[in-house]
């Protein structure tokens, strides 16, 4: 065997390393969307996935687990300062998610970028078969599929952006916007969660590249004189649903819920927000909207309360540390204003939680509020979906969301930036008779559970191998 018939390549391992008292190395799953929904698939396929540890210098051989082999790539720390912190996260994703932050443009920080995409894709062509598949995810890595396709015309590439691709306006800021786009273009197929992400990009490339482009399909000059096609596409992730169904259909699961709403003091009305503590999620806008709710006695601390599941993400990025100071002294204002013994008006959690947990959560919550003000697709208002067995709950749901585009027909929809307009909702939701919950529940339900992550990446990998492949087989 040559190689791996898939590889994919994402920034973070479906690990987490830590380096244990004796210097030994001990590693644990790590949190973000990105890994629940590619470990079913990956399982499934016997493939490699190229990623880094998530630690600074940290050099390791690839090894099994899990089913899969793991190809650790090393950051050195000022290449996490740079690349992960500085160009993935400072710089494209506040501008990919409408500047709600603004963007910082660093040229050092480029460089970084450029060198570390390099060697994503240099340990991606030492792991693929000839005439395998690479799948590339993430605004971390877009330079790597020109980058793999410079040295590997066999293979096929797939590139997916879990994350929004904005409109020009805002993407033509970016100084290097002509390399990313031609780092994109290196893929067969690039995938996007909208269709909306998928027509920007189209947009971007017609602008500012002045390439020929025709429905989804976009030709590219090759390096040979003959023409390249590239698609560009939609394709919206999903959970794996079947196993949060599971998880909350469980005796323990349900017995934690149950203990979850006695410890709260059982309310009338528990909500429940569940975000990485990031500035796209909203969560400064649906605390004022709760806060002023309380402040209008339309919802009192007696029966109801709000948890707020808050996990730490991205620490050493300013504009995060802003965040958390913001978020917990709002939290701090409105319960020493509203709460009374055994009564808190928001339980505050900075930390992260293991499924069962999160299930039992979900299980518990009469309201989820998922009010992001820009989300590729927000994943956590699938899980809350998938959780509810019991036809219960109400989603309210942010309208800038791409889960917003498939559950529509059963959530209330929000734009987080109309603090009344959320308000008004927010009652609506804490009154819903169970008739209605049912009705909307079971019509998310039907679209959750049928489209799940199996289904999106048997789609897009689909998709990708019945591209023609138009390169003979060198070597
Ligand atoms: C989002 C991104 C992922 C990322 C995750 C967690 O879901 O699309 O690429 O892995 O956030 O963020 P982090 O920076 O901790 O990897």
């Amino acid at each position: 065997k040559d190689g791996f018939d898939l590889v994919v390549v994402a920034n973070r391992l479906p690990v987490d390393f830590t380096v244990g008292p004796g210097g030994h190395v001990e590693w644990n799953r790590s949190p973000g969307g990105l890994v629940t929904a590619l470990e079913p698939v990956m399982q499934a396929s016997d493939g490699a996935w190229v990623g880094w540890s998530g630690a600074p210098d940290l050099a390791s051989e690839p090894f099994d687990a899990d089913d899969m082999r793991l190809v650790p790539v090393t950051l050195s720390a000022d290449e996490i300062e740079r690349y992960y912190e500085g160009f993935s996260n400072d710089t494209l994703w506040p501008l990919y998610h409408d500047v709600i932050s603004p963007p910082t443009y660093h040229r050092t920080w480029w460089d970084a970028y450029r060198r570390v995409n390099q060697r994503f894709a240099d340990a991606a062509v030492a792991q693929v078969a000839q005439g395998g598949v690479v799948w590339v995810h993430d605004y971390q890595l877009q330079l790597v599929p020109q980058m793999i396709r410079a040295q590997r015309p066999d293979v096929r590439i797939g590139f997916f952006n879990h994350i929004p691709f904005p409109p020009l306006e805002l993407f033509q800021q970016l100084p290097w916007r002509r390399q990313v786009l031609d780092g994109l273009l290196g893929a067969d197929l690039v995938g996007f969660q909208r269709a909306g992400d998928a027509a920007n990009f189209i947009r971007a490339v017609r602008r500012l590249r002045a390439h020929t482009t025709r429905g989804p399909m976009i030709t590219v000059p090759g390096e040979d004189g003959r023409d390249r096609h590239v698609r560009a596409a939609a394709f919206p992730i999903s959970i794996d649903s079947r196993r949060f169904d599971e998880l909350a259909r469980s005796p323990e699961v349900q017995q934690r819920s149950r203990e979850i709403r006695a410890d709260l003091g059982d309310p009338d009305i528990m909500m429940l927000g569940v975000d990485r503590l990031d500035y796209t999620k909203g969560i400064r806008h649906r605390i004022k909207a709760y806060g002023e709710l309380l402040q209008d006695g339309r919802l009192d601390v007696e029966h109801a309360t709000l948890v707020q599941v808050a996990s730490p993400s991205r620490e050493n990025v300013d504009a995060y540390q802003e965040l958390r100071e913001h978020v917990e002294g709002a939290v701090g204002r409105i319960n020493g204003e509203y709460a009374e013994i055994g009564h808190a008006a928001i339980h505050y959690l900075h930390h992260s939680y293991p499924p069962e947990e999160m299930a039992a959560l979900y299980l518990a919550a009469d309201v989820m509020l998922v009010t992001a003000l820009r989300d590729g697709m927000n994943l956590v208002a699938k899980e809350y979906v998938a959780a509810r067995s019991d036809d219960h709950g109400v989603l309210v749901l942010s309208e800038f969301t791409g889960a917003a585009d498939e559950l529509s027909s059963g959530a209330l929809l929000v734009n987080p930036h109309d603090i009344d307009g959320m308000k008004d909702i927010i009652v609506a939701a804490a009154h819903m008779d169970h008739r209605e919950q049912r009705k909307r529940m079971r019509r998310l339900r039907r679209k959750v559970l049928n489209d799940d992550v199996a289904k999106w990446s048997q789609s897009f990998l689909g998709v990708l191998t019945a591209m023609p492949s138009r390169v003979p087989h060198r070597r």
